[in-house]
């Protein structure tokens, strides 16, 4: 769960660059289809107007001439060249277009040499002549900018084509002066002369669909931002709510583990005092009977202190634990295993449980120490419930051995009061998760246990053995 949002975020991030890379992708695509759009009216308007001009304007220059003046003789590129027409008007046209086209019409047989193409373009009209695509896009690159290069076929010749591109004997004497007899010739009707191409610069249509790119963007940032400020908001309060209820949780079983040690104080307690009050009872008799030397004095003083010292250390240990000030401090793991031991002494002595402790390696508890303690309290609690539960009869042990493996810090807490179902296994460490009989505290101390555990980096397992489960708490942060 902790890492959860950061996985969240990570998730909006990618998602947010694919969303960007389509969306810039889109509008290439836009922008390709605008270009094409645009290059195919082009072609449009050029073939109109080379329509009317072969369909109307030229007739009536004929009858014009025929009547007037000499056919042959008569040519004016201002009147009789389409292409010248054209590509005036589309000199016209373009000085009013947002996207700055480079705008060419290349043949392979040209009358106007400018017309020439070079390779790469000869190349594609060669295949339109030969029908194998009829439209041309690609994207091509020089030393300083990418283009979309599209080319697209002008009409194919008609009968009234070769009057000027056939035979040059046939072209009017005007036209062969301007242009000689050597090119633009020869052709057949069908055949396809030349095609338009259109060369436009990628940054030039991106910067013509700036605004659209930006706004685009801008709006799906803006998305983005709330997305990800709506889930950190979701985040934060479900940890706040985390936070609430585990110290709730927490607080409800130490009142639970305190209930249940407050009868232990008083049982620890009885074997001390009986003992101090057959002390003074003997030293009573011994004065009566005038046999109280100095000696016995001394020995029974000692022996009640020794009583007394260990009521005392019961007290102590129990009003440490229940100091509701959480101290920080560094701890020896044997003194907090032992503590427990101590604590828990009088319930575990009474369903005959045997506590066997092994300090393999008696390394530092950086933290709260009380913390801990109820950890062990909690797991050494729920073994002798096991153990009630279960009705073990064999001899009943609770093992306690702290290890290092690497640089684990370990204490494996086992008993033999049988084994775990499988399925319920990772279930027990949740809050309110209980075999048996509902009562809050059984509900939460292994609950509590992975909180304070993981509190401290730590983890906490369990795991089946022989004849009963250890649990084991592998402590990281010191
Ligand atoms: C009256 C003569 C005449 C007729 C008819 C004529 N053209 Fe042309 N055409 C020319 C001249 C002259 C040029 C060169 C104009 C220039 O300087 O750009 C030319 C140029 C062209 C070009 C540009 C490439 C090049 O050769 O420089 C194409 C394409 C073309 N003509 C196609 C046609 C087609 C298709 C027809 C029939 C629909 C046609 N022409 C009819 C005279 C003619």
């Amino acid at each position: 769960m902790k890492y959860s949002f950061k996985i969240i975020i990570s998730f909006f991030i990618v998602l947010y660059v694919a969303v960007t890379v389509l969306f810039f992708n889109f509008y290439k695509d836009l922008a390709i289809k605008d270009t094409k759009q645009e290059a195919t009216s082009i072609l449009y308007t050029i073939n109109s107007i080379r329509s009317y001009i072969d369909e109307v304007q030229r007739p009536v220059l004929y009858d014009l001439a025929k009547s007037k003046l000499d056919e042959k003789e008569f040519f004016d590129p201002r009147l009789f060249s389409s292409s010248y027409i054209t590509q005036y008007i589309y000199d016209k046209q373009f000085a009013n277009k947002h996207i700055k086209y480079e705008y060419k019409l290349v043949s392979t047989n040209p009358t106007n040499p400018i017309h020439k193409a070079n390779k790469f373009e000869a190349n594609i009209l060669k295949q339109f002549k030969d029908k194998q695509i009829d439209e041309y896009f690609s994207i091509i690159e020089d030393k300083d900018n990418t283009y979309f290069y599209i080319a697209l076929p002008t009409s194919r010749n008609k009968k009234s084509c070769l009057r000027c591109h056939g035979n040059p004997k046939d072209a009017p004497k005007r036209m062969v002066e301007i242009y000689g007899d050597k090119s633009g010739y020869n052709e057949k009707v069908g055949d396809l002369r030349a095609m338009i191409t259109l060369k436009i610069p990628v940054t030039s249509i991106l910067s013509y669909h700036k605004d659209e790119f930006i706004t685009g963007g801008i709006a799906m940032f803006v998305v983005f931002v709330v997305f990800v400020l709506l889930i950190y908001a979701i985040y934060r309060k479900d940890i706040k709510i985390r936070e609430k209820r585990d110290k709730l949780f927490a607080h409800q079983n130490r009142l639970a583990v305190m209930g249940g040690m407050i009868g232990n104080i008083s049982h620890q307690w009885k074997q001390p005092l009986t003992q101090l009050s057959y002390i003074v009872m003997n030293l009573e008799l011994k004065y009566e009977k005038n046999r109280l030397t100095k000696e016995i004095l001394n020995q029974k003083v000692n022996e009640a202190n020794e009583q007394i010292s260990y009521m005392s250390q019961t007290i102590n240990d129990f009003k440490e634990f229940f100091s509701p000030y959480k101290k920080h401090e560094s701890c020896y793991i044997g003194d907090i295993v032992y503590q427990s031991v101590r604590l828990l002494g009088a319930p575990l002595e009474k369903n005959k449980i045997e506590v066997i402790v092994k300090i393999e390696d008696n390394f530092i508890f950086k933290g709260c120490k009380n913390e801990l303690v109820q950890v062990f309290l909690n797991i050494m609690n729920n073994a002798k419930d096991c153990f009630i539960s279960n009705n073990i009869e064999c001899k009943r042990v609770i093992k306690i051995k702290t290890f290092r493996q690497g640089d684990k810090k370990i204490v494996a807490i086992s008993n033999n009061a049988g084994n775990i179902e499988e399925e319920i296994k990772e279930k027990i460490f949740e809050p309110y998760f209980s075999t048996k009989d509902s009562s809050v505290a059984s509900g939460l101390g292994l609950y509590m246990c992975r909180v304070i555990v993981e509190n401290y980096n730590g983890q906490i397992s369990v795991k089946n053995i022989t004849d009963g489960v250890v649990f084991q708490v592998v402590l990281n942060n010191n």
